[in-house]
């Protein structure tokens, strides 16, 4: 059977606020397997790599210094649909209007960053999952089980 895996980070602020347990309990509530996982300190090359996408943005670079502010949790999550599940799990980007029920909407609230701070990160297509696990998990062979 063919799955899906996803890149999820928890982010600085959700580390800081021992969030770790919460998020990993959510989605293993959900019925998603953990198969790969790592507490890192992420540096300014890694990310680069990772927000590849927004480089040029004004918030560029208050996103690479609060995603280098303190230990984030990288894992890899798996199941069918899971990069569109998990994407539900978190939420909305922006925690203020995040639904209730949600990662963001019940744990984040605007801090008043120069950055949003909203807990986590999940891959959004098939190619940014693939792309990203290679990035944080650079021995996991996607092929794994597929
Ligand atoms: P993520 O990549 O972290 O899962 O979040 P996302 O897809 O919901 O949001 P994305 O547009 O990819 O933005 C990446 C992260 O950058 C920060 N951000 N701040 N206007 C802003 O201040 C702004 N826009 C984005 C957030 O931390 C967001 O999660
Ligand atoms: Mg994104």
């Amino acid at each position: 059977m063919i799955t899906e895996r996803t890149l999820v980070l928890i982010k600085p602020d959700g580390v800081k606020r021992g969030l770790i347990g919460e998020v990993i309990s959510r989605i293993e509530t959900k019925g998603y397997a953990i198969v790969a996982l790592k507490m890192m300190q992420a540096d300014r090359q890694l990310l680069e790599q990772h927000y590849a996408e927004h480089a040029g943005k004004t918030f560029f670079e208050p996103l690479v210094e609060f995603m280098s502010s303190g230990p984030i949790v990288a894992l890899i999550a798996e199941g069918n649909r899971v990069i569109e599940g998990f994407r539900s799990l978190a939420g909305a980007t922006d925690p203020t209007v995040a639904a209730p029920g949600t990662i963001r909407g019940d744990l984040a609230r605007d801090q008043g960053t120069k950055v949003v701070q909203n807990i986590v990160h999940g891959s959004d297509s098939v190619e940014s999952a693939n792309r990203e696990i290679q990035i944080f998990f650079k021995d996991f062979s996607i092929e794994r089980n597929t």
